[in-house]
């Protein structure tokens, strides 16, 4: 089929439309097409430049030009973490274990935010009686339809696009779900709100013995020693024997790191920082504490690398140990300054969990 059969001008957004319109009656419009993106890409209003390089990906042929004049307006809202999560086999195989153990020919599942649609697969594959899930984002939505299609899937798997919060018993769902999917993080694995998130989930969507994949979150730390990773954040007093700390302004209280993160210098066991558990009827989203950290080797520590496991009801987990190459990027938090550490030193690091944030430094920090 040509390309301007394929291509619906009313798809296609106003400032690249009359343009589009004439490149569409060339005899080959697909080199036309990108070139547009690239020259007016910047001066569209809005996400016109995403909507059209979303347009194009979709109808053109796959080219690696193609790619690359299109990543730079799509990348900001899609993020390559959609990527890498579909080819986290450890997360993969943590979601399919606990839905081949938990669902039956009965479980109605429900899924907050379907991204791909994968996760919604895997539990019609599991055998689910029916599976509802919801995405709010419009292009996603179509991807997840279109792969659900794909997959011969499409009578097992209704998919909304709609925000989770507005998924209700009657109108999406015939009747409370047996099961929640759910994949709501961030770097830091915790989502704004998440307590009340939950509670409303379990209150108006869930059976009362409904189970929750994941239904808990236990945020792991350590101590470590590598000066590197204070490098990746900020500059030191001297460089080369000149001050350039202005460039501070810049700096970062806390970064995430692309896994396998290589650890040289680990200075104590992983210990629990918080936990988080879905199931229960405290908020878990809020709480100060200490934790001690015993020092298992001499150094200075540079702060706290720190990741976390999801625990499912069957026993699965899935932890983005630094050592892994997983999707979700272990944390490090940064402390104010190197604290030296002989062997058996205790030393009391502050964690704090707002409702939108959680906050790791030493429990006394000190200036000097
Ligand atoms: C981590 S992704 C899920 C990825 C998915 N499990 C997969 O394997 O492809 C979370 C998804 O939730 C969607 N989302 C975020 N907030 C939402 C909301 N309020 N309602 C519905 N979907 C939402 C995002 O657009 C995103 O696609």
């Amino acid at each position: 089929m040509p390309l301007s059969d394929r291509i619906d001008l009313d798809q296609v957004p106003p400032s690249f439309r009359p343009f589009a319109e004439a490149i569409l009656r060339q005899d080959d419009p697909a080199p036309g097409l990108i070139r547009l993106l690239g020259t007016l890409g910047e001066k569209a209003p809005g996400g016109e430049a995403r909507d059209f390089a979303l347009l194009l990906r979709r109808t053109l042929p796959q080219s690696a030009r193609l790619d690359r004049v299109s990543e730079v307006y799509i990348r900001d809202k899609y993020p390559l973490w959609y990527i890498r999560a579909i080819n986290d086999r450890h997360r993969n195989t943590a979601y399919r274990q606990a839905l081949q153990a938990l669902v039956t020919p009965d479980t109605l599942v429900v899924e907050a935010g379907a991204g791909s649609g994968l996760f919604a697969m895997l539990a019609a594959r599991a055998g689910a009686s029916h599976v509802y899930a919801c995405e709010n984002d419009p292009h996603v939505a179509a991807i997840a339809r279109a792969n659900i299609e794909n997959n011969g899937l499409t009578g097992r798997i209704t998919l909304y696009e709609c925000r989770y919060q507005d998924l209700r018993v009657g109108e999406h769902l015939p009747r409370r779900a047996d099961l929640l999917l759910h994949e709501f993080v961030n770097p830091q694995f915790l989502v704004p709100r998440m307590a009340s998130m939950f509670k409303r989930f379990r209150a108006e969507l869930l059976t009362p013995a409904a189970r929750i994949l994941p239904h808990r979150f236990a945020t792991t730390g350590m101590l470590v020693g590598d000066e590197w990773l204070l490098d990746s954040i900020r500059v030191p007093a001297l460089v080369e024997g000149l001050d350039v700390s202005g460039i501070n302004l810049f700096a970062s209280a806390g970064i995430t790191l692309a896994g396998p993160v290589p650890i040289e210098q680990p200075l104590s066991a992983a210990r629990t920082l918080a936990e988080f558990d879905l199931l229960s009827e405290e908020d878990p989203s809020h709480g100060s504490r200490t934790v001690e950290f015993e020092a298992t080797a001499d150094g200075y520590a540079v702060g706290i690398l720190q990741w976390v496991r999801h625990d499912f009801p069957d026993g699965s987990t899935y932890e983005n140990r630094p050592e892994l190459a997983c999707n979700w990027w272990p944390a490090f938090w940064p402390f104010p300054h190197p604290v030296p550490l002989a062997v058996g030193d205790t030393l009391a690091v502050r964690v704090e969990n707002t409702d939108t944030e959680l906050f790791i430094d030493l429990d006394a920090p000190s200036d000097g």
